[in-house]
């Protein structure tokens, strides 16, 4: 099996895509790969439960999740760590005045790791930073922070990817259009970044003016030489893509009292856009999704984004066995 160089650090905490490369993220997805075996027979799962059972997590999601909240809390499941929640800030001492990092480092005191999402841009860092000081620096893991960074969905999009995309020689060379609103949409910006580990890789961003990518993004594209083009041309765009990632609009990210905006349909894919896409053409959401992208192509075998969301439990499973050390005792025998 692939495996990360030896000469590298343990993985302390998961903060920003940025932290992976591409030796690191093959591993990952050889690992995911391999551990989805164990899910065949009962005495695979009954062995899995058994290696963190001595482990205590913290879910903190401050921000609305079903997926990626349900997708942790089962990883946690199937490993056997005991996980605990707290879904909303106005129930614990928040609502008192403690600080976010007085909270977190309470956390900190009754388990060995923490798995949180919050609306507040680099928040994560900045516990990570305050725990590394503090005699339980336990590790924390980004499950969204604002519209900044999202690298857990990062890292299943790129196993979907890879996946979908592996009769076709794999991610390399490839041509990836995202859609939507890829100015505040978080996995737009943390897959992107990823995508720099790709050679080859062409990355097309459609979305109406108002939501183009930001341009701490674009320089981090243009100094890593990826090829990209940002465009208002849907339709040639999906045309020429082997992956098309849509997203819904931000609107939660809106000004208070902003006026809704416009009609975003321009950038809604359709059943009627079918013919128009390549034969092996994968198609991903991060989901939720809106009217962006029509249930009626949820039949198609290009639909790949139900199976990304059952892809994102087991890239989770995954992820946590090398956080916590044990990746060496999930490998099998080839067969
Ligand atoms: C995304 C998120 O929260 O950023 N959802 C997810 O985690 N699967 C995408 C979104 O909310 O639009």
């Amino acid at each position: 099996m692939d495996s990360p160089s030896p000469t590298r650090p343990p993985l302390r905490h998961v903060l920003s895509s940025a932290q992976f490369d591409r030796p690191f993220l093959d591993y990952l997805v050889t690992l995911t790969t391999t551990i989805r075996r164990f899910d065949k027979s009962r005495e695979g799962m009954v062995y899995l439960q058994s290696l963190l059972a001595h482990k205590r997590a913290m879910l903190y999601f401050t921000q609305p999740s079903t997926r990626t909240f349900l997708s942790f809390q089962s990883a946690c499941h199937i490993l056997g760590i005991t996980a605990s929640e707290i879904r909303d800030a106005s129930t614990s001492s928040e609502r008192k005045g403690e600080s976010v990092e007085d909270s977190l480092r309470t956390f900190s005191s009754y388990v060995d790791l923490i798995i949180m999402r919050s609306p507040i841009p680099r928040l994560c860092e900045r516990i990570a930073t305050m725990l590394d000081e503090t005699p339980r620096p336990v590790p924390i893991i980004n499950a969204g922070s604002g519209p900044d960074e999202h690298p857990t969905q990062a890292l299943l999009d790129i196993y979907t990817l890879s996946r979908s995309l592996r009769l076709e020689g794999g991610i390399e060379g490839k041509t990836i259009c995202m859609v939507g609103d890829l100015k505040r949409g978080r996995t737009v910006r943390s897959l992107a970044r990823l995508l720099i580990n790709y050679p080859g890789v062409k990355i097309l961003f459609a979305s109406p003016p108002a939501f183009r990518i930001e341009e701490d993004l674009r320089a981090d594209l243009k100094a890593a030489n990826v090829d990209f083009e940002e465009t208002t041309a849907f339709e040639s765009a999906i045309a020429a893509a082997d992956a098309i990632y849509m997203t819904r609009i931000q609107d939660e990210y809106d000004a208070p009292g902003a006026v809704r905006s416009d009609d975003h349909s321009a950038y809604h894919l359709t059943a009627g856009h079918l013919p128009q896409l390549k034969k092996s053409c994968a198609i991903l959401h991060p989901l939720p999704r809106r009217n962006e992208l029509d249930p009626a192509i949820d039949q198609d075998p290009r639909a790949k984004y139900w199976r990304q969301e059952r892809n994102g439990m087991w890239v989770r499973v995954a992820l946590l066995t090398i956080l916590c050390g044990i990746d060496d005792r999930v490998q099998l025998p080839e067969l």
